[in-house]
């Protein structure tokens, strides 16, 4: 997608200025669409429960900032799926019938939730994809660079396996749900960088990116591969690299192989600390948060050119052409990054991640205060 994302900066500022931004903004009152003040409602509808970054941090932020944003008029109405594609539906329609004045969606099925953005698009409120590229009329998409997030799993991989790795070197990868965009992107991005430089023994994609079918499915691999002779894992997220240390470690593995990650969840933190897990990606979500919480609250109050300026890259879904987006840059986690990345934004303390179990570990690696 990344390919397709061009930035347009010049071309939608002149745009905006010729449109009706700057008359919106001057709130003349002969607007077409009409703008909103700061007492707005924006409708939150996150895609799951066993991924720890949905409540920790992209629900608290997006309404804390709409808050900031608003005087504290505006609100944000919170709606969880928990990997349910049946209940988002529900949800999407709870807020069209509650009218809320603009929806931030991250899909469970980005294909499937296409007919309840029409619905909340005929009933005159804007969508916003969150995280997921959802299928649909949206007016705006915001997200982190998902190929490369694939192509940093994959070339941290890589170094981890050292210059000695070739096509002898057996590769396990655990790909995220068939139905989340995303995990496509994570795909092509780590192929991109695996394909021909090591020999992909097994390779499945996971129900709702439970760990539990990751585990499950890991188990089977081993049994296909041999526990001996895996070289390394790729898994497109943290809570999946969790299941398939369990896997490896049911299986009487005792040195693990080096094993990726993503979203740099504190378990998975302190997996790194301790070597069990190699790396994870580091995506900052106060960037990916607070941009979508601004997109947002711009949209409604019809300061265009502000919203231009946040949506200068354009991406395609399979419905939609060039939808105005937002893409933020992600970068790997490692024992060497920890304190560059979740430390140094604010994630965790490293009181947080060198707890007791952790003390001894921290101190090998130099992360202290
Ligand atoms: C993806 C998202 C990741 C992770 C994963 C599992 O769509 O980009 O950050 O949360 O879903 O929930």
């Amino acid at each position: 997608m990344r390919r397709i994302a061009i930035s347009v900066a010049a071309s939608t500022m002149t745009l905006s200025l010729a449109g009706c931004g700057v008359l919106n903004a001057a709130g003349d009152g002969a607007s077409a669409s009409p703008t909103k003040g700061n007492d707005i409602t924006v409708g939150l509808l996150l895609p799951e429960k066993a991924n720890t970054r949905y409540d920790k941090f992209d629900y608290p932020i997006i309404r804390d900032k709409v808050a900031e944003l608003t005087q504290k008029q505006g609100k944000v109405k919170y709606a969880n799926a928990d990997a349910s594609v049946t209940r988002q539906a529900d949800q999407l329609q709870q807020m069209i019938d509650d009218k809320v004045d603009v929806i931030l969606l991250d899909a469970v099925d980005s294909h499937a939730v296409a007919a309840g953005v029409q619905k909340a698009k005929d009933a005159g409120i804007p969508v916003i994809a969150y995280d997921r590229l959802a299928e649909g009329p949206i007016d705006a998409y915001i997200s982190f660079d998902n190929e490369l997030v694939g192509e940093v799993q994959a070339r941290t991989l890589l170094e981890a396996l050292g210059p000695k790795a070739d096509t002898s070197d057996k590769i396990v990868m655990v790909n995220g749900s068939p139905t989340d965009p995303n995990a496509k992107q994570f795909k092509q991005g780590a192929l991109s960088e695996l394909s021909g430089k090591v020999t992909i023994a097994d390779s499945f994609d996971t129900k709702d990116w439970k760990p539990e079918n990751a585990e499950a499915r890991m188990a089977a691999a081993i049994a296909k591969i041999g526990k001996d002779n895996i070289a390394a894992v790729y898994a497109a997220n943290d809570g999946m690299a969790g299941g398939v240390i369990k896997a490896l470690k049911a299986a009487g593995v005792t040195q693990l192989p080096p094993i990726t990650g993503q979203d740099a969840e504190l378990d998975a933190v302190q997996r790194v600390v301790t070597s069990e897990q190699y790396m994870s990606v580091y995506k900052s979500y106060p960037d990916e948060a607070e941009a979508a919480a601004q997109m947002a609250v711009t949209k409604l109050q019809g300061k265009d050119i502000q919203f231009d300026a946040l949506t200068q890259d354009r991406v395609d879904s399979p419905t939609t052409k060039d939808v105005p987006s937002k893409l933020v840059q992600v970068s790997a986690l490692t024992q060497r990054t920890i304190k560059d990345t979740v430390v140094a934004d604010g994630i965790y303390t490293i009181g947080q991640i060198c707890t007791a179990k952790y003390k001894a570990a921290c101190a090998a690696i130099g992360l202290k205060k």
